[in-house]
């Protein structure tokens, strides 16, 4: 498998009035292509400073961060925005659907704002998480998990080589939470997306290919399960 990504002795530290607060502290990882993560810990951990690092959001304050073999731009919103632009899709955790746009347009909009609208990838796109029979409803007419699916289908549109989602679940009940999860695995699977999804639920573990524990800004694990990421 290529390598995606590398961080190495990554920090991301807040100068506050009480004191520095080490929000990242000496994160060291690689990422190969095809590896779905989940990446688990505690509130405060640092999971999302972690994303918003990966995603050039947040520049880290120390530390090295490469993608496919370049030095990831930070302290310079314009590269920033370029880099995640070219590379990053996000999943948020409320769905931000257009609420006045069919599902359908939902993706077209995405679409025409990345400069190359194509009905039939937005069709094929809705198709495989499984929403076919609801291209023209709109979202207040489908469900919270039919929602999100819409949602993985946007941010899949423009082909990211690494998607990221911040407890994109979290207000799913379980059931609707694995219906998402496998229309999600299947939809990086077939477009070749390496993933890595932050979650407080264990029950989310069977999706990936890796799991990453943080705790206070650090990786206290990082296991792979069994599952084989071509299948
Ligand atoms: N803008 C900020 N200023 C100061 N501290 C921050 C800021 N953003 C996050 N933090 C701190 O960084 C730590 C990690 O936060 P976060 O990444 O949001 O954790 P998690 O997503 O795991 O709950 C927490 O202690 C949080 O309070
Ligand atoms: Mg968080």
């Amino acid at each position: 498998m290529n390598k995606l990504l590398q961080m190495k002795d990554l920090e991301r530290h807040y100068d506050t009035p009480a004191g520095v607060v080490r929000a990242l502290d000496g994160i060291s990882f690689e990422v190969s292509e095809g590896e779905r993560i989940i990446l688990l810990g505690p509130s405060g951990s640092g999971k999302t400073t972690l994303l918003n690092c990966l995603s050039a959001l947040d520049s880290p304050t120390g530390g090295y961060y490469r993608f496919l073999d370049a030095e990831v731009p930070r302290n310079n919103s314009e590269e920033m925005t370029s880099f995640r632009r070219e590379n990053i899709g996000y999943v948020f955790q409320f769905f931000n659907l257009l609420q006045d746009l069919t599902v359908l347009e939902n993706i077209l909009l995405i679409q025409e704002l990345a400069g190359k609208k194509d009905p039939s990838r937005a069709k094929e796109l809705l198709n495989l998480v499984g929403l076919e029979d609801e291209v023209h409803r709109f979202p207040g007419e489908i469900s919270g998990g039919q929602q999100q699916r819409v949602a993985i289908a946007r941010s899949i549109a423009k082909r990211p080589t690494l998607l990221l989602g911040d407890e994109l679940t979290g207000n799913l009940d379980t059931e609707t939470s694995n219906k998402v999860m496998e229309a999600l695995v299947s939809a990086c699977k077939q477009e070749n997306i390496t993933s890595m999804f932050v979650t407080h639920d264990e029950g989310l573990v069977k999706y990936a290919t890796r799991v990453i524990r943080i705790d206070s800004g650090r990786i206290v694990s990082d296991q792979s399960t069994n599952a084989n990421p071509s299948e």
